[in-house]
């Protein structure tokens, strides 16, 4: 038996003014996003903003839906847009923003499981990896260099 540490280094940021011009930018963007997402169960709204090499940024929300699974998350919502819309862009960062109707969101809102699996296979299919910058309502940002240092062991095509 082998023992094996996995690690992961994040950065966090003070607040969205600590990051560089184009990501405030982004961010600004998830945060529109995030305001117009459909969350009427649970009122817990998520935004996501990715940048192209192109400069063009994509945008999604949660969208929900009373058939509970049937619904998507933003962060889904945003790089099926960008890979249906763009297909041979590379995708250079996405931000996220979170909030709730019923309770303050002071922490990052990191991306579900699901989420990160779906980012995964982009930087997989671009052999780029992804910048992820996820917040709260506001405050505090973390920033991690690719999806894959929040998904260790991914599962993934070469297993196919
Ligand atoms: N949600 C997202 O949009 N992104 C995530 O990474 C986690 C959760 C949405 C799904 C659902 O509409 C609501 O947040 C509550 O889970």
């Amino acid at each position: 038996m082998i023992e094996k540490e996995l690690k992961t280094t994040i950065q966090i940021f003070d607040d969205i003014n600590e990051l560089p011009l184009s990501i405030q930018n982004l961010m600004k963007s998830a945060f529109e996003a995030r305001d117009n997402a459909y969350a009427p169960y649970s009122k817990f709204k998520v935004g996501a903003a990715l940048i192209l090499d192109t400069g063009e940024v994509v945008t999604g929300n949660n969208q929900e839906n009373a058939s509970f699974p049937s619904g998507l998350c933003a962060e889904r919502t945003a790089i099926y847009a960008a890979g249906a819309n763009y297909p041979k862009a590379i995708i250079k960062a996405m931000a996220i923003s979170a909030t709730s109707e019923k309770h303050d969101v002071l922490e990052p809102i990191a991306p579900c499981g699901a989420c990160r699996q779906a980012i995964a296979e982009y930087e997989q299919k671009q052999e780029q990896p992804i910048e992820i910058y996820f917040t709260g309502t506001a405050g505090k940002v973390i920033k991690v260099d690719a999806l894959l240092d929040i998904l260790p062991l991914a599962f993934n095509n070469k297993f196919l």
